[in-house]
Order: structure tokens, then C-alpha cells, then sequence
């Protein structure tokens, strides 16, 4: 591994307070441009981006804001006003989705595979690029109100919303504890 890769890799963060100063069109296609150039078996393509900037923003909060009131009656309006604002803790979100693959469960689970490697490449290259992201996921993922809004088919799934912009001041969080190789890998013809 290069020092380079090695960095990025071990370097990378979950970072979920972010500037919110807007960040460039072209910027953001370069790291989705990074997601569609992971693994993927068969070359199916199956990612689905939707780069929320802006007011775009506001509509899929709202969505799941109504999601929120159907399945919590009774949630206060400012509980509401709060998950409403949810997608405004950072100036890019992107929604990455799988399309799906009906009655094929093997290619299904590769897609989505192929997706989340998608994803890691994207938040690699946003770190590459000095930005701070995070991937969420949440019940945001399923709700239908949200599925809708993001323009998701019956059959693609959401594999997870990552909230991107320029890193605020001050040190990165400290690294997660992380397992020792031994302790995950079962060594065998060593
Ligand atoms: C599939 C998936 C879903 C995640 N969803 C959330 C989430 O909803 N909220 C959140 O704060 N972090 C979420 N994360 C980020 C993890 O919490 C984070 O990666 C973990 O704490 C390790 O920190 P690190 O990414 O800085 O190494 C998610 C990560 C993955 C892979």
C-alpha cells in the first residue's frame, strides 16, 4: 500500500458538523465519479446518486419529516421543524441508492455491494480532497416519504445518505478503536 492510500484510509473520519459554505458543482461530481469506479461485478452500474444542494435539501427533510408525523402522531412541531432540518447540517448530501434488481438476489446483494464500496470511495476521495463527510443511514432509509422524494423505484434501496462540506476548525475526532487483524482474520497455510 502507498503512504498515500494507507493515509487516506486510516486518515478518514466520520466528521458530522461541517461549514456550511456551498461547495462547487464539479467537486461533487469528482467524488461520484470516485463512487462508480469501485467493484462492480458484471459491470451492472447499479448506483444511483441524488446530489442534494440548497432548497433540495429542505424537500427530502420535509419528507421525512411527514414520515416522522405518520409514524409518531403527537411528535411537537418543533421535533417536527428539527427533523425537517436534518439534510441542513451540511451544504451536499448525497443520496446514494442501489437500483434494483428483481428476482435476482444474487446480483441484488453484489449491487448493493458494489454501492457501498461506491460509497467508502467517495468518502476516501471527499478526505482526499481536505472535505469532511459522513455516511447516515437511519429509518430516514425506508421511509417511503423520503423513497418518493429521492425518486427511488419500488425495488432500489437506499444505501446511504453522505453529508459532505468543508471541515470546520479545530482537530478531527480521535480514531474509533479498531480490532487488531489477528483478532478478525482466521490465518490458515501461513
Ligand atoms: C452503513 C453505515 C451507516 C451509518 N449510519 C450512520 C448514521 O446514521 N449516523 C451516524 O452518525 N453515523 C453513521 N455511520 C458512520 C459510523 O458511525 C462510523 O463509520 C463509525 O462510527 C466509525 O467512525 P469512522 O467512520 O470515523 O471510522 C454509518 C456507517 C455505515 C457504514
Amino acid at each position: 500500500m502507498t503512504a498515500g492510500v494507507r493515509a487516506a484510509i486510516l486518515g478518514r473520519r466520520s466528521v458530522g458538523r461541517v461549514a456550511p459554505d456551498p461547495l462547487p458543482r464539479a467537486l461533487v461530481a469528482e467524488l461520484i465519479d470516485a463512487a462508480v469506479h469501485a467493484p462492480n461485478h458484471h459491470l451492472t452500474h447499479p448506483w444511483r446518486f441524488v446530489a442534494l444542494a440548497g432548497d433540495a435539501r429542505r424537500a427530502v427533510g420535509e419528507a421525512h419529516a411527514r414520515a416522522v408525523a405518520r409514524m409518531r402522531p403527537g411528535h411537537p412541531p418543533a421535533g417536527l421543524e428539527k427533523e425537517a432540518a436534518r439534510l441542513e447540517r451540511a451544504p451536499v448530501v448525497i443520496a446514494c441508492a442501489v437500483a434494483g434488481a428483481p428476482g435476482d438476489p444474487v446480483r441484488a446483494r453484489e449491487d448493493r455491494d458494489a454501492v457501498a464500496a461506491g460509497v467508502q470511495n467517495l468518502l476516501l476521495a471527499a478526505h482526499a480532497r481536505g472535505l469532511a463527510a459522513i455516511w447516515r443511514t437511519g429509518a430516514m432509509a425506508d421511509e417511503p416519504e423520503v423513497r418518493a422524494a429521492l425518486g427511488l423505484g419500488e425495488h432500489d434501496a437506499l444505501v446511504g445518505m453522505v453529508y459532505v462540506g468543508r471541515p470546520l476548525d479545530g482537530a478531527p475526532p480521535p480514531p474509533p478503536a479498531r480490532p487488531h487483524v489477528d483478532a478478525v482474520t482466521d490465518w490458515r497455510g501461513w
